[in-house]
């Protein structure tokens, strides 16, 4: 019994050896089969650059192919990160530092799952030879459409490299009979397309062919401490552009381009813009509105705490003749500016030609404030120039403190024309004071007229009237 029971306890302790034994063989095995696999996985070609301690959601464009020279073209390794973080909730596609990433124009689609987020370190480059852009593909560089809950940050690079096109857009306008080798559109360097929940942040991005930064039937974006630059003599290169899209901010950025820093274009509504410095460039827009007869609506607009430097115009907004629709609700105010040729604009005869036909019909402006526009300006303080057909109503000057810069030439009073509203607090110059014309039940009269065609407006009722320069 004794005996059995130690030959028993041998046998027990042997198959306890062989189990461990035979456990951890296996275990060293599957590792190595593990090990194999990863490697087995890695194994095209994947240069010097060590990505950073694994993590599950991160997709670092360098394991996907990606040269990072700067020469070669990264575009289907971007893709392919693209593709594979797209389906992982709050995935992180990684853009890696000191590396320059040459990108042909793509599209980023949607729908992804929800919080990805694209961190950008290092500098994404456009093709800089205007040949060597795919003339199918001129709208715009980098497409994203149809995303949402999606994030831009880093302190990366977006750079259109555009200075070819900026130079060949002034031989096509000379040239534009004789040549057609140089395409007439331009492409904007990112653009949102129906993507909603959008967040940019940190980021730069500069010398973009055309606009820098657009969003495109698009709603809750947000941006935040970017930079957007090109020169001075870059034609149509809009910082940040808006059309048909709601509920934006835009905040604590620096845009200095050859365009409008932000502009607001027909759709949009419920935009907060602060705390930005602009310039160059032609300051912050809403418009051009209305061209071609079309009906443009803008409402819902702040712009507040902005500094501008060296810009063509401040606040503005901007109509064609014969427009339709409606501009309301809009408040700038806060506004610095240091040597502006026209700080304070309301423009409803704009024309991109030399001479633009007269027309009926206007987008209607009503219920716009300019308050604490201070500082200096070179042409002309503050400029009015509503439409013939329908006034502007309800806009209102309030502490306007304007005066001539240093580098001012030619002197101009303030100038309001068909406009309607109050001024108050103080006023510099004193012209602002008298430049509006009092009276604010106007606008019920306006939409009857407007209701029938304007019939009541084509005799002259406003047209006739001398403008009110004092
Ligand atoms: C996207 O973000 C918005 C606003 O932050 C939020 O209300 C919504 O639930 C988010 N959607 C998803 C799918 O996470
Ligand atoms: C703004 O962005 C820059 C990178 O471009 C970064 O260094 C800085 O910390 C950011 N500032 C804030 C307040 O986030
Ligand atoms: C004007 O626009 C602001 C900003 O979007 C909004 O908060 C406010 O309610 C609007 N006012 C009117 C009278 O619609
Ligand atoms: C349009 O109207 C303005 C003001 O009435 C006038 O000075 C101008 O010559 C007209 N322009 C054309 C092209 O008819």
């Amino acid at each position: 019994m004794k005996r059995n029971n130690s030959f028993s306890q041998l046998f027990f302790m042997s198959l306890l050896v062989l189990i461990f034994v035979t456990f951890s063989v296996d275990a060293r095995n599957t590792n190595i089969k593990k090990k194999l696999h990863k490697h087995h996985k890695k194994s095209h070609p994947l240069p010097h650059y060590d990505p950073h301690p694994i993590q599950p959601n991160t997709f670092d464009i360098m394991s996907f192919g990606a040269k990072g020279n700067g020469v070669s073209d990264d575009s289907e390794a971007f893709l392919a990160a693209w593709k594979c973080a797209c389906k992982v909730s709050g995935a992180t596609i990684k853009v890696p530092e000191k590396l320059k990433f040459l990108i042909k124009p793509i599209t980023l689609q949607g729908p992804c799952m929800p919080d990805l987020t694209l961190q950008i370190d290092g500098t994404i480059l456009a093709p800089p030879e205007v040949s060597s852009w795919p003339k199918s593909n001129l709208f715009q560089w980098i497409n994203f459409k149809w995303v949402q809950n999606f994030t831009i940050k880093g302190y990366g690079t977006i750079d259109g490299q555009g200075s070819n096109w900026w130079s060949s857009s002034k031989l096509y306008d000379i040239q534009k009979t004789h040549s057609k080798q140089i395409p007439s559109m331009k492409p904007t360097a990112i653009r949102f397309y129906s993507s909603n929940f959008v967040k940019i942040r940190d980021i730069k991005i500069k010398n973009s062919p055309l606009c820098h930064l657009k969003f495109d039937n698009s709603k809750g974006i947000k941006v935040d401490n970017i930079t957007i630059s090109s020169p001075e003599n870059s034609p149509n290169t809009d910082g940040i552009h808006l059309q048909n899209t709601q509920d934006v901010e835009i905040q604590h950025s620096n845009i200095g381009t050859g365009d409008d820093c932000v502009s607001i274009q027909t759709g949009c509504s419920n935009i907060h813009v602060h705390h930005i410095k602009c310039g160059p460039g032609h300051g912050i827009s809403l418009g051009g509105l209305g061209k071609d007869k079309s009906v443009a609506c803008v409402s819902d607009i702040i712009v507040e705490d902005i500094s501008m430097k060296n810009t063509l115009y401040g606040a503005r907004i901007k109509t064609w003749q014969g427009g339709n629709g409606m501009v309301k609700n809009v408040s700038f105010s806060r506004i610095k500016v240091y040597d502006v040729m026209y700080p304070v604009m309301i423009d409803q005869y704009y024309c991109d030609k030399q001479i633009c036909k007269n027309q009926t019909g206007t987008v209607i402006i009503s219920g716009v404030k300019f308050d604490q526009i201070s500082g200096s300006y070179t042409l002309q303080p503050v400029h009015l120039a509503c439409s013939n057909s329908i006034p502007c109503t309800d806009v209102d000057l309030t502490d306007i403190q304007l005066r001539p810069s240093l580098s001012y030439r030619g002197m101009q009073q303030a100038m309001c024309w068909n406009s309607y509203g109050k001024s108050q607090g103080q006023l510099v110059p004193s012209s602002i004071d008298y430049c509006l014309r009092s009276g604010g039940g106007l606008i019920k009269r306006i939409a009857k007229s407007h209701d029938s065609n304007q019939r009541g407006l084509k005799k002259g009722k406003y047209g006739t009237e001398k403008k009110s320069e004092k």
